[in-house]
């Protein structure tokens, strides 16, 4: 992807002096009171934003948080423990600033946060008027925004259209660079590991993944119901038989271009959702009426594992069991080692896929871990984000 990038304008000495506006995304979780709970998102964005520092620009960085209503800021939706939180990882202050589309006094030197973004009028419907306002605030546009990089909103896609110069931050840029090396040029054989509680929501990643991979892992829920398209019994557990059809139209694009989708061969099962529930190793044959499936079984997670280590690159987004609850957790811990013992490229997504990371402490062994949440997502659907679009579109002139 041939995309203009801030490091090449740092390069080029276009950017002392200049006004840059950083659309990062610190939409970060936070607790009742404010608190922010997980600050990754934050940290993710320092490097961009001590890059325009240093290279000697006036710098503003604005980001949305959560979903408010447009028109008003309510201290709910304030930026202002990001920007205490930012204030304390940088080591200088972070003055904040409300009602800024009209206007920004900052100076070489100085950073300053915008307010919500997503409180501007006309935000989310990208409206041409407030993303030429945005624009015309900077002489270069910074895109760092991955998680928001599926969406088309005018401080991510308008502002890009309409500044003087739009550009890639090092973390939207790491993310592309990650992107391309797993999915358009992966060294393979190519495996990826989709799973999660629905098939349904899901379906298009599979379908766009069954295209292109050449083992197609799946677990959870999702495992469930293509084991039921492979005719095995799954008892009560989770599943969306209605899809059965559409699980078994993957298993044939797979196999039509020799590739596979590993069915368990057996599973962990409880007779009740529960963390202290008695869990049994089964056959996946010999699954009863009455049991729950709630992890692969140590075959399975051994015949994957080895799958996994002679792998030339992985793509991970879902645990394949509920690995919050113990004694079901093996399946996905065996996985989470058998990804970081890989010597294949790998890349890693998703909210749980994350936890799984951070509970088995691999995060230094994956290759990489996108910030991206729905835009992740939508990357495996094969859809080209908008981001990307309008950055490639500008770099070509
Ligand atoms: C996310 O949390 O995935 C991103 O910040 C995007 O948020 P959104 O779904 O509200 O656009």
């Amino acid at each position: 992807m041939k995309i203009l990038r801030l490091q090449d304008l740092i390069d080029q000495g276009r950017v002392r002096g200049q006004r840059v506006f950083i659309r990062a995304d610190l939409n970060v979780p936070q607790d009742d009171t404010g608190r922010i709970t997980e600050d990754t998102r934050i940290r993710a964005s320092l490097p961009c934003i001590r890059m325009a520092l240093d290279a000697g620009a006036a710098v503003m960085v604005t980001s949305h948080l959560g979903r408010p209503t447009e028109g008003e800021l309510k201290p709910a939706d304030s930026l202002a423990p990001v920007a205490a939180r930012l204030a304390e990882l940088l080591g200088r202050a972070v003055p904040l600033r409300a009602n800024w589309v009209d206007g920004v006094d900052v100076k070489p030197g100085e950073l300053v946060l915008l307010e919500n973004c997503r409180v501007n009028k006309g935000e989310k419907k990208n409206s041409e008027e407030l993303a030429r306002k945005m624009a015309a605030l900077c002489d270069i546009f910074v895109h760092d925004a991955f998680g928001t990089a599926h969406r088309a909103e005018a401080s991510t896609y308008g502002i890009a259209q309409f500044a003087k110069v739009a550009c890639a931050g090092p973390l939207l840029a790491a993310e592309i660079d990650a992107i391309s090396k797993a999915l358009a040029n992966p060294r393979r054989p190519l495996v990826a590991i989709v799973a999660g509680s629905k098939v349904s929501t899901k379906l298009t990643i599979l379908q766009s993944l069954a295209k292109n991979v050449d083992g197609l892992i799946v677990g959870g829920g999702i495992a469930n119901t293509f084991m039921l398209a492979a005719g095995l019994p799954i008892g009560k557990s989770l599943a969306e038989p209605a899809l059965v059809d559409q699980a078994k139209a993957v298993i044939a694009a797979m196999k039509a271009r020799g590739a596979d989708v590993p069915i368990p061969q057996d599973v962990v099962v409880a007779q009740e959702f529960k963390a202290d529930a008695r869990a049994t190793v089964k056959a996946a044959a010999e699954v009863a009426a009455d049991d729950l499936i709630l992890d692969i079984g140590p075959k399975t997670a051994a015949q994957l594992a080895a799958q996994l280590k002679a792998a030339g690159t992985i793509v991970w987004n879902g645990p394949v069991g509920v690995f919050e609850f113990d004694a079901f957790a093996k399946g996905t811990e065996t996985i989470a080692r058998a990804v970081a013992a890989s010597p294949a490229f790998s890349i890693a997504g998703g909210g749980d896929t994350l936890a799984a990371i951070a509970k088995y402490g691999i995060d230094k062994d994956v290759g990489y871990i996108s910030t991206g949440g729905g835009a992740f997502l939508e990357v495996l659907e094969g859809k080209t984000l908008p981001a990307f679009e309008i950055l490639e579109r500008r770099a070509a002139g």
